[in-house]
Parts: structure tokens; sequence; C-alpha cells
């Protein structure tokens, strides 16, 4: 068997759909937003702007959204081509071949079990936060992980053990509240700009770039994590009714407004407060405690809590999506596939999605959780990128719905935008995510192995009842 066997585009676009198709363009807007907006803009940004760039984190931002937008352009083209589940794995499995699909498909499990674990993680700074208003303390022992000076991070472990029951039980996240989880998040984040820009005092803006230009590069790596989650539109293609013409306007909309919103957040918070006081996980709610209000600062508390929760939501049930996805197509083990009578969910993955977040959750620090992340994801996106010239070159006479610009250079213009920003991260999180990928191709080959075996046999047992 082929190692760079592709799956055909016939094939793609013409097996049966199962799915409804119910979202509009403007539901897509609301999903982009729902899964972009989460820790990212309400955890990272204090933690980026007190350690890597001080008031300049929104130079951080305003480059990291550059390249996210180069990535949506190609993102749009390819969602709008191929508008079929699976992502990055999909598109990879049709363009270059099964072990690419399958380390892609495997970077989205890192990806996505590592931002419900990084979420959580922030989930539960607002928690304590919240908590705390109503003097009520947890101790460190079970707030905090072991590198904080803790055991084990109690919320954030408990939090996900919830998603992950409701998920077993097969709720399925619905368009409405989806809805209104943006609503909320956004109200937040409004109300919090709003207060917070009486009491922008603009000597705290000076100096505006204390760490430089490196600084500002630093930051963009960290603050890319703030917009993950467009990428999400571009998974519920098979859902959208004209996909064509309402994919691209999702990805690309729901990109500019958090942009928008996240630069006006970091003017202010970093208006409100000196840079360096800001190494807090909850940044916004902090600020206003420091400017004395409380009230608001507990609402943004509970509006956040609200908010993450669905960001967890949306990647436990995205890391379910791939593992099934991947079982399916006999790249995982057959369990990960298997559907639950009654709830149609599918437990196995979901609780090994679950517990496996949950583990991370409560003992990793979120900095380095966060950044592998960002690997992961900066790579999924060269992939995307790379996607698009390939098919180009090999189905130019595909209908596409949405056309890049200026291909192939944009597209090589955004990969070279994320080979850069991922050698501006971590080398500790390059280790790990070397390790991550090492034990993937491992399980890939011991795998392909099994199953080259088991189609012997099938065959063997089909020709002895013939015979
Ligand atoms: N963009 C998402 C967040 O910031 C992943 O939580």
């Amino acid at each position: 068997m082929n190692l760079l066997q592709k799956k055909s585009i016939t094939h793609l676009l013409t097996q049966k759909k199962t799915l409804q198709k119910t979202l509009g363009a403007y539901d897509l807007i609301l999903l982009g937003i729902g899964a972009i907006v989460g820790i990212g803009i309400l955890v990272l940004t204090g933690v980026a702007a007190a350690n890597d760039a001080g008031p300049s984190i929104i130079f951080s931002f305003m480059l990291a959204a550059l390249v996210c937008g180069f990535v949506a352009f190609c993102y749009a083209e390819i969602a709008s081509t191929l508008p079929v589940s699976g992502g990055v794995y999909t598109y990879a499995y049709v363009t270059i071949g099964e072990v690419v699909a399958y380390l892609m498909g495997w970077t989205q499990l890192l990806i996505y079990v590592l931002s419900v674990a990084a979420v959580a993680n922030g989930w539960s700074a607002y928690f304590r936060s919240l908590l705390e208003g109503f003097h009520v303390h947890i101790p460190k022992m079970l707030s905090a992980v072991p590198q904080q000076g803790g055991m084990v991070n109690l919320p954030a472990v408990c939090i996900i053990l919830l998603m992950t029951w409701v998920l077993s039980k097969g709720v399925q996240e619905s368009k409405k509240v989806n809805n209104t989880m943006v609503a909320i998040k956004l109200s937040i984040i409004l109300l919090f700009i709003i207060i917070g820009i009486f009491y922008v005092q603009p000597e705290n803006w000076d100096p505006f770039m204390p760490f430089g230009w490196k600084g500002v590069l630093a930051g963009t790596a960290t603050v890319f994590f703030a917009f993950l989650g467009f990428d999400a539109v571009a998974t519920a293609a098979e859902e959208v009714k004209k996909p064509q013409r309402d994919l691209p306007i999702g990805i690309i909309v729901s990109l500019g407004v958090c942009t928008l919103l996240y630069v006006i957040v970091c003017l202010v918070l970093t208006g409100m407060v000196p840079y360096h006081l800001l190494n807090v996980s909850d940044a916004m709610a902090f600020a206003l405690h420091a400017v004395g209000q409380n009230f608001a600062a507990g609402v943004i508390s509970v509006g956040a809590l609200a908010g993450i929760t669905t960001v967890i939501f949306v990647y436990l049930y995205a890391t379910v999506r791939v593992l099934f996805s991947m079982s399916r197509d006999r790249l995982l083990p057959k369990p990960f596939s298997v559907v639950h009578s009654q709830s149609q969910a599918p437990v196995f993955s979901t609780w090994i999605a679950g517990l496996t977040g949950a583990a991370i959750a409560g003992f990793i620090d979120l900095r380095a959780l966060s950044n592998l992340v960002n690997i992961g994801a900066l790579l999924t996106f060269v992939m995307v990128a790379l996607s698009v010239i390939v098919l180009r070159k090999t189905h130019p006479n595909l209908q596409r719905g949405f056309k890049a610009p200026l291909v192939p250079y944009l597209p090589i213009l955004t990969i070279a935008c994320c080979v850069f920003l991922m050698t501006r991260l971590a080398l500790e999180a390059w280790l790990y995510f070397c390790i991550w990928m090492m034990i993937g191709l491992s399980i890939y080959f011991i795998y392909r192995t099994k199953r080259q075996k088991d189609s012997s046999q099938e065959q063997a047992d089909m020709m002895k009842k013939a015979n």
C-alpha cells in the first residue's frame, strides 16, 4: 500500500451526505466568533503584554491578524472548493497523500486537545477570580499546576469532565445556544471597552515598545492562539446551505470583527494598568478591579466563564470529530468510531479526548501549552496554503466558490509567515511537538501493518468462502 495514496476528489464530492444543510453566512460568522473569542483575549493578552511586548502588544495582534488574514483567504478557497468535513486532514488526503493526512489529523488532535486544556486553564482563572469576589478562596494546592507551586488545577479538570459528560450524552451544540453565548461574549468585551476607556491613562503607554520589535514578534507568536477558531468555520462545510458563497464570508468576516475588538481591548487594557502588572490569567477582570470597578469585574468574570465554556465544548467536539473520522478511514482503531446505540455519540472517543484533556489541564503549565498549540496550528495553516497551490495545479478546472487572490504568491507568503512565526516559538515547545509527531508516526506504522494484515486476512477468508 502506498504511503502517499490519495483520496479521490470525485469520490469525496459525490459521497452520500448525512448532515442537514442549515447554516447561512450569518450563522457562520457567529460560529467563527464563538470559536475565536476565548482565552486568547481574556487570558493570554495580559501574560503576553507583561512578558513579551508591553503596550505594543497591539502590534503583535495586528501582525497575527495579518497572517491569519492570508490564511483565511487560502482557507476560504479550499473550503469552498472541497465543502466536506475533516478540514486539513481531508485537504492533505486529497492533495498530498495518506501519511501526511495522518500527521495532519494527528496534529489537529494535538491542537484541539491542548486547546481544551489551555482554555480550561483560563476558565479556572476566571472561576477563582469570581469566587474571590465572594471571599471564597480555593487553596493554591488545588487550583494550580505543579510548575506554579500547586498540585492540580481542579476547576480546570472539573469543567472538562463536565463538558465530556455532556458530550457523551449526545448533546449537540445547537445554533441557538451558540448564538446566545456569542452574544454574551461580545457584550462583556464591549462592556470592558466602554467602562475601561474612562480609566485609560496615556502615561501607561510609555514606553510603548519596552522590548522592541523582538518583543512584538514574540508576542505575535503567543497571541496567535487568540485567532484560532476561524478555521472551525471550514469544518462546518457540509452543513452550509450555500458553501461556495457563505464559507468565505463566514471565515473572513469573523476574523475581521475579532481583530477589531482585540486591538481596542489591548489599547484599553494597557492604558488602564501598567503593563508589567498584567502577568495574571484574568487580565480584564484584574484591570477593572485595579480601578475599583469590582461589580463590572464580577460581570465580566461570569460572562467570561460562559463564553470560555463554549470554546471548551467546541474544541472537545472537534477532537472527537477528528478521532472519529480518522478511525472511520481506518487510520485509528475501530472503537474510536463506534457510536453508542442510544445517545448516538462516539462515547469511547469522547471519554478518551476528555480524560486526556483533563489530565493535561490538571498538571501542565498554560504557557507551554499555548505555544505547542501555536506550532501545530501554524503547521496546519502551511498545509492549507500548500493545498491551494497543489489543487490549482492538479485540478485547475474544479469549481471554486472563492478564489484567493495572487496565487501562488499569497499562499507562498502565507507559508513563509507561518514558518517564520514557528521559528519564534520556544525550543521547549518544539521538543514536545517533535515527540508528539514521533508517537504519531509510530502509531501510524503499527496500525498500518495491522491494517495490511487484516486486509490480507479478509481477502484470504473471502477466497476460502468463494472456493
Ligand atoms: N481563539 C481561541 C481562544 O482564544 C482558541 O480561546
